[in-house]
């Protein structure tokens, strides 16, 4: 996807709240590869999720071995942890990314092919503090962008010792209405019963509606987990709705899985999923860790801070831009501009060659503070008129002391 230039003041805000968020909370920045063997996201992911049977960009290399474009980040993030021997590291290892991920969905407002997650992953412990520590930062992120009207969501799918059980219940619910599921759903029956819930077909959601709620099935320590889970947020402010609808598209979570949605961006209102996954690492290779973890899709939260009536200020232009006119009070503008930029103050001068006419206009297009017009005289004399733009006053500077000149401005 294309970010044009007028758009980057918004993405870099967002970039730089998140790395300051995160700081906060004592996270470190992971980068990993774009695209990663298909098989970490059939395992890892779930070989019958959406995402896996029909999101991925998967191709074949030179040799014949088959990758698939980064459809998320948190199997990326176990795969490194393992294959780095960073399993054994202090614990807890809290981390954030901000990636491009690739999925073949039909594009629509807030949903694209390539899109981009700010994600945090934290491994190492399985106590709900974690959750509702992660809770907590998605939440003063969403409220440091000034994203209003955002709701939390919340649920506990259960782990391995309650999912038989509940995956019984689902099976023989979905089986009384097996003849109006969709093929792939048909397929899922008897794979994996739980992500008929999160199929986008029409008629497979209308019917997921009724089906029995993991809630209803979870041991007892998911559901101390999850009160557990309920008291930390009320300990720090964090209004919640308990939603059984939300059981997230990726076979990975075990126990809290949440959601946080926001209002008027359309029908992809979800800017935040996340949850606990406490068999992945060990799934895909490496020791029993436990992890949580959420991602957030950045247009949605553009969208989201339109909605909210957020604007974010373009960068100021320079200030000063030098008009030279002639060759040789053109090497004179490059020489002050360069020596300005060394002592950290934005100046630009004309690098086309125009008239001076030409480059007034520019200056004034790109926002410039002050302006310098240097002729022959003024090099020859050392002086030259520095023009305010805002109300066109003047006042004369020595072409050596511009530097300390400008700087006195700045104070
Ligand atoms: P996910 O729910 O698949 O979870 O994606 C997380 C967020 O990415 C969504 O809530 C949405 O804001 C954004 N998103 C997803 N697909 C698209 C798309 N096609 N276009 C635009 N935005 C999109 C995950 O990816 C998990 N890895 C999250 C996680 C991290 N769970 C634990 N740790």
């Amino acid at each position: 996807m294309d970010i044009l230039p007028e758009d980057s003041p918004t993405w870099q805000y967002i970039e730089e709240t998140a790395r300051r968020v995160t700081r906060k909370y004592g996270f470190s920045e992971i980068r990993f590869p774009t695209f990663e063997s298909t098989e970490l996201f059939q395992r890892g992911v779930g070989g019958t999720t959406d995402v896996v049977q029909k999101e991925m960009y998967t191709f074949t290399d030179r040799e014949g071995r088959s990758f698939t474009l980064r459809p998320e980040g948190t199997a990326c993030v176990a795969r490194s942890l393992i294959e780095n021997g960073k399993c054994s590291d202090t614990m807890p290892l809290k981390l954030f990314y901000l990636i491009n991920c690739f999925r073949y969905e039909k594009p629509q407002a807030g949903r694209s092919r390539e899109f981009y997650q700010f994600g945090t992953e934290v491994f190492g412990s399985a106590s709900a503090l974690t959750d509702a520590t992660l809770i907590s930062l998605a939440h003063s992120f969403l409220t440091e962008l000034g994203i209003k009207g955002v709701h939390l969501h919340i649920n506990s799918i259960g782990c391995p010792e309650c999912r038989p059980q509940y995956r019984d219940a689902l099976k023989s619910y979905f089986a009384s209405r097996k003849g109006e599921l969709c093929e792939t759903c048909l397929s899922r029956l008897d794979t994996n019963p739980m992500r008929i819930l999160d199929c986008k077909s029409p008629i497979c959601s209308g019917i997921a509606k009724d089906a029995p709620k993991t809630i209803d099935h979870l041991c007892p320590d998911c559901e101390a987990h999850f009160a557990a889970l309920k008291s930390y947020l009320e300990a720090q402010d964090i209004p919640y709705t308990v939603d059984p609808s939300i059981v997230r598209g990726l076979d990975y979570y075990t126990r809290t899985v949440f959601e946080f949605i926001a209002d008027g961006i359309g029908a992809q209102s979800t800017v935040c999923g996340g949850g606990r996954y406490d068999g992945l690492v060990s799934e895909l290779g490496g020791p029993k860790l436990p992890a949580c973890g959420f991602a957030m899709g950045i247009t949605r939260l553009i969208l989201a801070m339109e909605a909210s009536g957020v604007t974010v200020e373009k960068p100021k232009g320079p200030l000063l831009y030098i008009a030279p006119l002639g060759e040789s009070a053109r090497v004179k503008a490059l020489s002050i501009v360069s020596a300005l930029r060394k002592s950290g103050i934005v100046a630009e001068c004309d690098i086309v060659g125009r008239s001076l006419k030409a480059q007034m206009k520019y200056a004034d297009k790109i926002g410039a503070e002050y302006t310098l017009m240097l002729g022959d005289s003024e090099i020859e004399t050392g002086k030259a008129n520095l023009k305010r733009m805002s109300d066109s006053t003047q006042s004369e500077v020595s072409l050596d002391g511009i530097e300390s000149y400008l700087k006195t401005l700045r104070e």
